[in-house]
């Protein structure tokens, strides 16, 4: 089994978003027995409720199930039960950072990583930028890529 943890700061935007959006994918391709799929967020202040209306709307939008959404926070522990925890930009991984220090035994990198020229490097906060479609786009695409990679890596065809 693979396990992907998805984070970002408050884990009511973007990376609910990622892990609705990437279970979907798993899902369609028949891994679910393959992928486990979680987000956290790297702060506290929204543990326990459910993504942001903005989140929500999207996923409905799209027909992305929400089910068993709710903030959780980033624990130390996060590192022996992932396999990949992948972050929504650069501010995620310095506090990752700060979280587990000196632990480079799984994977940590940024979504957009794994898109070829991206059009951003990091993913815009629509907490703060207000537009969770641009966001939708950047983290549709990082997932359909990061699927893609895991599926060469781990030989799931
Ligand atoms: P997220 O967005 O990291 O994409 O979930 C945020 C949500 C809430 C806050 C910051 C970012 N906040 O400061 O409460």
């Amino acid at each position: 089994m693979i396990r992907v943890l998805f984070v970002c700061l408050g884990n009511i935007c973007r990376s609910p978003m990622a892990e609705a959006i990437f279970r979907e994918l798993v899902k369609k391709e028949n891994l679910s027995d393959r992928i486990e799929v979680d987000s956290g967020g790297t702060g506290n202040w929204h543990v326990g409720k459910p993504p942001h209306e903005g989140t929500m709307s999207l996923l409905e939008r799209e027909r992305i199930s929400s089910e068993g959404l709710l903030a959780r926070q980033v624990k130390e522990n996060d590192w022996d039960d992932f396999d990949y925890i992948i972050a929504m930009d650069e501010q995620n991984i310095e506090d990752l950072g700060n979280i587990r220090k000196g632990d480079d035994s799984i994977v940590i990198a940024k979504l957009m990583d794994f898109v070829e020229n991206p059009q951003e490097t990091n993913i815009p906060d629509p907490y703060f930028t207000g537009d969770f479609d641009y966001t939708y786009q950047l983290v549709s695409a990082g997932c359909r890529n990061l699927l893609n990679h895991l599926k060469v890596k781990h030989d799931f065809n």
